[in-house]
């Protein structure tokens, strides 16, 4: 009979056939796919899984900290880091277009994985966290549209390697029980979506320094409020961002220009549609207060009502 245990020894043993005593690359961002999926090929293969964490500058407060503590620290993955933050904020800089800033993202991400691959000599095969709703073509729209932006072409010809994709049978929540049971911690397997592009998403228009700093910091309390009100798992998504513009406002008895920070709370099934999430008023003053006390050249908080449609979840 079919249960999770059984699932995680069968393929276990189908992953030790497939690969025998060969190596197997990974692309380990952190989200809940690539990380159940580490998690288990840990299990079947040890130490001739390679995991590559590229850090696009672009990640929450504490992501790449938490990837390095639980696969390098705790279950002793071979992690390879490569912080690309500077590579991938030069090639960003001056660009405002949403579109072309994904696109550079993913091709740049393509790039530093390459790169990291070629390192490596001797790779077969690539662990992939590929789950049923990305391979069944009447998959949600959601997943197909997430899918897409990842599409940037893939790795070069010389780089093709045999796929390993130990959870395409599963659903999203069963990917989850997967990695509850693989001993992966609450906090990565039951994490909000949060998209490839990242922050660089919600630190509007041509990305600066400054922006993307408020942005991560002022996400951070969002989510550690959430975290203290018991929403964690609750909301569907929550975030902040910041938009490229200045309003007016007064520190210290004296007049200042600086960005306003917007808070965005969802709920929705599948992505396609979404309502607001009705926040509590102390909540979202908490949360206001600390932003405009703890987080740098921000004066201003604002909360975002609008459903999807005629909003869409993120902003550009
Ligand atoms: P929108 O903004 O279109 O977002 O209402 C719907 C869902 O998709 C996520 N999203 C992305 N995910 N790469 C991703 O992996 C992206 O470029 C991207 N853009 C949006 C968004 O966070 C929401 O969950």
């Amino acid at each position: 009979n079919w249960n999770m245990k059984n699932f995680i020894a069968d393929q276990i043993e189908l992953v030790k056939k497939q690969v025998g005593n060969k190596k197997v690359l990974l692309a380990l961002s952190g989200g809940v796919d690539s990380s159940v999926v580490a998690a288990l090929l840990l299990k079947a293969i040890g130490d001739q899984l390679y995991c590559v964490h590229v850090n696009h500058g672009l990640l929450r407060k504490g992501e790449p900290e938490q990837v390095i503590e639980v696969f390098e620290k705790q279950m002793k993955a071979n992690l390879i880091y490569v912080d690309a933050t500077e590579r991938f904020l030069g090639k960003l800089e001056n660009v405002a277009d949403p579109e072309q800033k994904r696109k550079i993202i993913g091709a740049e991400f393509i790039r530093v994985f390459e790169e990291e691959a070629r390192k490596l000599e001797g790779i077969d095969f690539l662990g992939q966290g590929t789950i049923y709703p990305d391979i069944v073509e009447s998959g949600t729209k959601t997943a197909k549209m997430v899918k897409s932006h990842h599409n940037v072409g893939g790795l070069p010809e010389d780089l093709q390697f045999t796929l390993v994709e130990p959870l395409r049978q599963l659903f999203k929540d069963e990917v989850r029980a997967c990695g509850v049971e693989l001993g992966l911690p609450e906090s990565m397997v039951y994490r909000q979506p949060f998209p490839g592009p990242g922050l660089g998403v919600r630190c509007l228009g041509a990305i600066t320094r400054d922006r993307l700093e408020a942005v991560r910091e002022s996400d951070a309390i969002l989510r550690e409020e959430f975290h203290n009100a018991g929403l964690e798992g609750k909301v569907w998504q929550y975030f902040t961002l910041v938009p490229d513009f200045k309003s007016v406002g007064v520190k210290d008895d004296a007049r200042c220009f600086e960005y306003p920070v917007i808070i965005r709370a969802v709920n929705t099934i599948d992505a396609m549609t979404a309502t607001i999430e009705q926040l509590e008023w102390p909540l979202l003053l908490k949360i206001t207060d600390r932003i405009l006390k703890e987080v740098k050249g921000v004066n201003r908080v604002c909360y975002d009502l609008s459903p999807k449609p005629t909003a869409t979840i993120e902003w550009e």
